[in-house]
């Protein structure tokens, strides 16, 4: 048989990895369907594992057999679209580790379905190639099983999360695509009208005056697998197109978004065989800042961020005095546990990863097992003041204690990348733990010192907490919001909170973040006119569904979870986009290109 215009054997009555030993017994009849994974000659026989969605079998062509399909087999290369029609048979040489691995078919018929011509790389597991080729042929990429199998947990994760939000009552409801810009903190990306000149829509960064407005409309507990679009700097866990799973609630409280999110994350994870203890733990931001330097701390490991106290002042230290004699200076720090025997050449390269993050320099106090200790400030702590420093950071006989002295901002900054690249290099971190837990009562805004003004620390429409409302026009940086976000071994999956339903509070708060009557009118004035016509108090969350599935399967990007990703400079490689579009379109769009734009 050969490659004809009406395949023969298109319809498959088993798939490849499905197959068992029990089909071998019975010597089933089976056709199967799929590619070329690998071929190998051994003198007259010719193997051919072939490979479907299922996974793989081992094909066997023996002449003696068929002597039609073994010559056929002769011109199959990597990648050819088979089908083939045989029996299921014991293999005589089997292979343990794979799960087909004690079988084979032995092949009466095969017809090519359709030839492939060479290939840019390998479909295989173990043969490492350049990311870029692979983004350019994705479609190839997407054939290797490992991203098969991720793909389709991703569907099982949301397909878990749509049964669970239907359970409890949640209508899954769409927004517009093209919209306003909101104001989540990143760059648009904006879509030029033709119908309207100059006027451009901006795509959703995410839906959240949408499902405010939704909360208004008295839909109650809406939810949705919403795609988000952020034009920002990129990293391992970032896209510019992403997918959160967006959730508001109306007459809600944080412990109900709580409650709901947590029973939607702990199906996920028994979607991977995980079970997750409820309620998650919970913590203040200002502690965790304190204890971790960071807003989504690692809880799986200790190296906690201390503070030197005592043990600082009054040393004659430069480095130490320095930092105490201004207004919020501090000397705080970390200790490394067995890291007293640390060659120069690894603490040089922590006190560059210091140094890079922000700090002036890194103070090290190793003590050996027999309590030997060294020191760059040696000479002017001495032996005890260095004892001291070390143990205020938590470091005894055999560890190392990193100090930083500087503002409590930048030393909590500094220790809390300093915290987490330590343990990763010295393995502290174990596997296998996954720690979840809330971080809640954030500040409501934030300074920022260039600007010299107020920025809101979630976005502007976050509840102050109520206790806090009085202080709101005098001392906004001391008032805390009901935000809050969950985190996962370090990494922020998800956040959320209470909004402002108040139209009069709702305009205080653009007070604060010096947001004029005109601009906040001009922006959103459709949510405050809604806030005024009968709003329910509300809130909610939008989790941030790539991370999440990253995680769970084990990846180390986020790239690996969407079928078509984008790289870091926002290109898709494979469709060549973003491209150039020819003159008349731009007409079109009344867009004329800056002078000097590289065509
Ligand atoms: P936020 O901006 O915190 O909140 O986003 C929610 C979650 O989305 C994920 N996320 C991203 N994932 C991949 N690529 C990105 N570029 C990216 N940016 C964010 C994160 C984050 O925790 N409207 C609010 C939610 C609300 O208040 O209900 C919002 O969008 O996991």
């Amino acid at each position: 048989m050969n490659s004809s215009a009406t395949p023969q054997l298109l319809h498959r009555t088993a798939r490849c990895g499905e197959l068992t030993p029990a089909d071998a017994e019975a010597r089933r009849e089976v056709i199967l369907t799929g590619w070329v994974h690998h071929r190998r000659d051994l003198g007259q026989l010719i193997f051919v594992e072939i490979r479907d969605f299922s996974g793989t079998v081992q094909a066997v062509f023996d002449p003696s057999h068929a002597l039609e399909a073994h010559a056929l087999a002769e011109t199959l290369r990597s990648e050819f679209v088979v089908g083939l029609k045989g029996r299921v048979v014991q293999r005589e040489s089997v292979n343990p580790k794979h799960p087909t691995g004690s079988i084979e078919i032995r092949v009466d018929l095969l017809e090519i379905l359709n030839p492939a011509g060479q290939l840019p790389f390998l479909i295989d597991e173990d043969v490492e190639s350049n990311e870029e080729l692979r983004l350019r042929y994705r479609y190839l990429d997407l054939r290797r099983p490992r991203l098969q199998q991720v793909l389709r947990t991703r569907h099982r994760l949301s397909a878990a999360t749509r049964k669970a939000m239907d359970d409890l009552g949640f209508n899954e409801i769409e927004t517009p695509i093209l919209t306003k810009s909101t104001p989540e903190g990143a760059r648009d990306y904006l879509v030029p009208s033709r119908i309207q000149e100059g006027g451009f829509y901006a795509l959703p960064q995410s839906p959240q005056l949408f499902k405010q407005l939704l909360m208004v409309a008295g839909f109650e507990k809406y939810y949705q697998f919403a795609r988000c679009f952020r034009d920002e700097d990129l990293r391992a866990d970032r896209q510019p197109e992403f997918t959160q799973i967006d959730v508001e609630m109306s007459f809600a409280t944080p412990e109900d978004v709580y409650e709901v999110v947590e029973s939607i994350v702990a199906g996920m994870f028994r979607e991977i065989g995980v079970t997750i203890e409820l309620p998650l733990p919970r913590m203040a931001y200002a502690e965790s800042m304190d204890r971790f330097g960071v807003d989504r701390p690692d809880t799986r490991f200790g190296l906690e961020l201390k503070d030197l106290g005592a043990a600082a002042e009054g040393t004659g230290f430069r480095v130490f005095d320095g930092a105490l004699e201004k207004d919020d200076g501090t000397v705080r720090g970390i200790a490394v546990p067995g890291a007293g025997d640390a060659s120069r050449k690894v603490l040089d390269r922590w006190t560059d990863w210091a140094k890079s993050a922000g700090a002036g320099g890194l103070v090290w106090i190793k003590i050996a097992d027999d309590g030997k200790i060294s020191s760059p400030a040696l000479k002017v702590l001495g032996e005890d003041g260095c004892r001291a420093a070390a143990a205020a950071a938590g470091a005894g006989n055999g560890d190392a204690a990193l100090v930083v002295a500087d503002s409590r901002s930048v030393c909590n900054r500094v220790l809390g990348v300093l915290r987490l690249k330590v343990a990763e290099e010295r393995e502290l971190i174990p596997e296998g733990k996954w720690n979840l837990l809330w971080i809640e009562k954030f500040p409501l805004f934030e300074w920022d010192e260039k600007d010299q003004r107020w920025y809101s620390m979630h976005h502007p429409f976050t509840a102050p907490r109520g206790e806090d409302l009085p202080k709101l026009a005098d001392s906004p940086g001391e008032v805390l919001s009901d935000a809050y976000d969950i985190v996962l071994n370090g990494t922020e999956i998800g956040g959320g909170s209470i909004r402002i339903h108040n139209q009069e509070i709702q305009s205080q708060v653009f007070d604060a973040l010096s947001i004029s009557k005109e601009e906040a009118d001009s922006k959103f004035g459709f949510l405050l006119r809604a806030l005024a016509s009968g709003a329910p108090p509300h809130g909610g969350i939008a989790l941030g569904f790539d991370r999440i599935c990253a995680m769970l399967t084990g990846s180390e990007s986020i790239r690996d979870v969407i079928a078509f990703p984008k790289t870091t400079r926002a290109a898709c490689l494979m469709t060549g986009s973003p491209s150039k579009v020819d003159s008349a379109q731009l007409r079109e769009l009344h867009i004329d290109l800056a002078p000097g734009t590289k065509e």
